[in-house]
């Protein structure tokens, strides 16, 4: 029976339940919180929404980090959201230690899991929790590049008046202002958005992505994105736990791929059963390259602010 646990009952662990409860991917899936009852109520809550969408996967909650038990995916969200004028950077030291902790409760009850990490910055957060797990790069994947090329893909569509469905679009890079929404390979159908939209309009989509965490965070004023968000990360244990071997951009341990080792940076990769099964490398134009390697340096101060 499979079994998806998501770690922090907060807007995006929330979310994450509500998507992968209405989606079906697991038969169980298990919310935990550190905070008393907190994931009960929340979790209950979903599960009585079962009679009226009408899924009949079991969804409940807890305190008790033993409940990972058997999990073949964990999703970790736990930790505190962006507030307006906040950096994902200055986050980084508050969610570390979180991050830490939890990421010792999955090497100690779920030691075979699959882990996609959300909490921010996400590509810090993820390299802590591969060097606390131990666990190999196949099994510890950051969840950004679903969700910046979602944001991405949305806002191509909405400038063009079609289905978002119909745009394939890629963010590489870093979960911050240097991620690298990829123009070139951008296509709706499979016609170039450079042969639709004029050059001004596609920079203003490409920075508008950059910004699109931000720009939802100075709505919110008290907190920061949290639907797509959780779909994205349900996308990901969707495709792992039903061996789909799906291409979605991921933050990753790379070990050479496109020029660049020892550090965690989004690139397409191939999920299924295993985690990482395969990462999908293409040549990068002069000016792309630079633009990952300015993203990969980023990456690594903050991972140098980790202290692992
Ligand atoms: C965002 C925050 C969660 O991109 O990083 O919405």
């Amino acid at each position: 029976m499979a079994k998806l646990s998501i770690i922090g009952a907060g807007a995006v662990g929330t979310a994450a339940a509500h998507w992968a409860a209405v989606k079906g991917v697991a038969e169980e899936i298990v919310l935990i919180d550190i905070v008393p009852d907190l994931a009960k109520g929340k979790a209950l809550d979903i599960a009585q929404s079962a009679p009226v969408y009408g899924f009949s996967c079991r969804v409940w909650g807890t305190d008790d980090f033993a409940a990972l038990r058997d999990s073949e995916v964990v999703i970790l969200t736990a930790g505190r959201p962006r507030k307006p004028g906040m950096s994902r950077e200055d986050l980084l030291r508050t969610n570390l230690e979180i991050v830490r902790s939890c990421a010792e409760e999955v090497k100690r009850y779920a030691p075979d899991c699959v882990l996609i990490v959300v909490t921010n910055p996400i590509d810090a957060m993820v390299y802590a929790a591969f060097r606390t797990t131990g666990f190999p790069r196949e099994r510890v994947l950051g969840m950004a590049g679903v969700l910046d090329s979602a944001r991405y893909r949305y806002f191509i569509a909405e400038a063009l008046g079609v289905s978002p469905e119909d745009v394939q679009a890629l963010v590489m890079g870093i979960h911050g202002d240097h991620m690298l929404p990829l123009v070139r390979l951008a296509n709706v159908a499979g016609i170039p958005i450079t042969e639709l939209l004029p050059e001004e309009k596609i920079a203003e989509i490409v920075e508008r992505t950059r910004k699109g965490g931000g720009e939802i965070v100075s709505y919110l004023k008290t907190g920061s994105a949290f639907t797509t968000p959780g779909l994205s990360a349900v996308e990901m244990a969707e495709a792992v736990l039903r061996d789909q071997k799906r291409v979605l951009t991921c933050s990753v341990w790379l070990e050479g791929e496109f020029g660049f080792s020892e550090v965690f940076i989004g690139v397409p990769v191939v999920l299924g059963r295993k985690g990482l099964e395969r990462i999908l490398t293409f040549e990068l134009t002069e000016e792309e390259r630079k633009a990952l390697q300015a993203s990969v340096e980023a990456v690594r101060k903050q991972m140098a602010i980790t202290g692992l």
